[in-house]
């Protein structure tokens, strides 16, 4: 049965240059917020895309001879290549240059300029090229770009313009009335002073440049990055078009996922732009920090940035999920190094997780011939494992809820510790030493089946290739019904299950022997 719908969203990316770890988070997090809905019972979309206009983009086609569509196509693969490893699993991939979006476009520049929303004025500001923004004087600092720091320089050009302040009573007013709307907390404090310092009427056309979605009534202007940008998250549902049956059925969206840089735009100029145009705002937008490495943010000029690929490769895709959403506390900023990946896969993989596994699953083998015994009634540990197991489902959910993903995944391995203290507690060694206590024995390997059995679930949606993997030793890999959210209740394992010893889950890393 379904729980309703639910829509989330990344940023569309720049395809100016191949992706690193911190896109990647991003988009793995919105994934496995996505399976997380999938599997708890909602009809759920995800979106992603590339944001392929702009200047810098025709910039950096130019510089190695390409046109721009030629060079965004190639990029746009690799990005695509980089989703597939990294098992992210979009309904919808949206690019800027496709026609079904620049229709969308088009048509709401139209519209927006036809009710008067947009008029044209001359404009001279500061432009900052690498971001695209111009800047009134006042927001310079040192006379540089407030955002990057780079030089600016100041341009004059005739400019359409969208009548921000027209708005900017009623989006604090909702602000205000859905607490909610933006997340974290600290960040929807920073957006409200920023609307409370005065909003200017934001310049929504260029002629600096041509590759762009053209204004459909002055073909000398390009309609400015962020209001084609944006309007992805509403042109892919095919809003507007003759099809809309997807924008009735997803919008609003209820999880605008992104990183901190860029909430302002979503939480001002797109809740804007949507009351302009009449259509409800999204219910949360939230900023996520920064990966951060030793040598401060990553960027390609700095020539510090970390191939999610080459992770990959090394590491194994489950890892690399597991490591990115734990690591990142959730709004605040986290740091990287291979140090912490190395560690945290030695530590809550290999030795806590996967320990967990194949001892178990060798314990039921030489006890009782890898077959799984009904268990006998609950004494000593039992209930207090029993009891967090059956909780913890409900606690995941709370945390996917507030898009605190390290939170859900610390909470499924507090019933990791749980289960190896268990087996410490239990000494299952001592038992099957004494043929009066089999009953107990029994009971033991039935608890820490069943508990492998929650955790392999609930962890699926963040680490997808680790269930077949666990189902398989476990025995019930035929039996997609003990795999699933509605499963978890204690003791549908059926006794008599047999389980099969496989490799190890994750092998330690010989920390020496990383970078070879
Ligand atoms: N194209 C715009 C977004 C338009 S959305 C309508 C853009 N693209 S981007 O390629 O620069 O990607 C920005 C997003 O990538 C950030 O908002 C963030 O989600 C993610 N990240 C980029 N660098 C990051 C880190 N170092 N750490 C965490 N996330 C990072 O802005």
């Amino acid at each position: 049965m379904s729980r309703g719908t639910f829509y989330i969203t990344t940023p569309i990316y720049y395809p100016s240059s191949n992706l690193h770890i911190g896109h990647a988070y991003t988009t793995v997090a919105a994934d496995a917020v996505a399976r997380f809905k999938k599997m708890t019972g909602y009809e759920t979309r995800f979106l992603t895309g590339t944001d392929e206009h702009g200047q810098k983009i025709e910039r950096a086609a130019k510089a190695i001879e390409k046109t721009p569509q030629e060079f965004v196509d190639e990029v746009v693969a690799g990005i695509k290549h980089l989703w597939g490893k990294l098992e992210v699993d979009y309904d919808d991939f949206i690019r800027t240059t496709e026609e079904r979006h620049k229709k969308v476009v088009s048509v709401i520049f139209q519209k927006l300029y036809d009710q008067g929303d947009i008029y044209k004025a001359s404009y001279e500001g500061w432009y900052c090229t690498p971001c695209e923004a111009f800047w009134a004087e006042s927001r310079l600092e040192e006379g540089n770009c407030p955002d990057c720091g780079r030089p600016v320089e100041l341009l004059q050009e005739e400019s359409y313009f969208f009548k921000m302040s027209k708005y900017a009573d009623r989006l604090l007013k909702h602000i205000e009335a859905h607490p909610e709307f933006i997340l974290p907390t600290s960040r929807r404090n920073e957006m409200v002073s920023f609307i409370k310092s005065g909003l200017e009427d934001l310049c929504v056309s260029r002629t600096t440049f041509n590759w762009g979605i053209p204004v459909p009534f002055n073909d000398k202007h390009v309609i400015y990055v962020w209001v084609d940008a944006l309007t992805n998250y509403i042109s892919a549902l095919g809003y507007d078009t003759d099809d809309d049956s997807l924008f009735k059925k997803y919008w609003p969206a209820d999880v605008h996922l992104m990183g901190k840089d860029i909430v302002r735009f979503h939480s001002i100029i797109w809740p804007m732009l949507l009351m302009a145009l009449g259509i409800e705002l999204p219910r949360h937008v939230v900023g996520h920090g920064w990966i951060l490495l030793e040598s401060g943010k990553m960027s390609k000029s700095k020539g510090n940035v970390v191939d999610p690929v080459v992770l990959i490769d090394k590491y194994g895709v489950d890892a690399i999920r597991y490591y990115l959403l734990r690591e990142m506390p959730f709004g605040a900023d986290g740091s990287y190094s291979e140090d912490a990946l190395v560690e945290r896969i030695n530590k809550d993989l290999a030795n806590d997780l996967g320990n967990l596994v194949s001892r178990s699953i060798a314990m039921v083998e030489k006890y009782f011939g890898g077959q799984v015994q009904a268990p006998a009634a609950a004494e000593g540990p039992d209930r207090e494992i029993i009891d967090l197991a059956e909780e913890t489902p409900a606690i995941v959910e709370e945390y996917v809820d507030r898009t605190d993903i390290s939170g859900a995944l610390s909470a499924i391995w507090r019933l990791v510790g749980r289960a190896n203290k268990y087996v410490d507690e239990t000494a299952p060694w001592a038992l099957a030493k004494d043929p009066a206590k089999k009953d107990r024995l029994s009971t033991v390997m039935y608890n820490l089946a069943e508990s492998l059995r929650f955790i392999t679930v609930m962890a699926s949606p963040f680490m997808p290739n680790l269930p077949a993997r666990v189902w398989a030793q476990l025995g019930i890999d035929g039996r997609p019904e003990l795999h699933t959210w509605e499963s978890l209740t204690w003791g549908r394992l059926p006794a008599g299950t047999v389980v099969k010893r496989g490799q190890a889950l994750f092998p330690r890393i010989d920390i020496e022997g990383k970078n070879k």
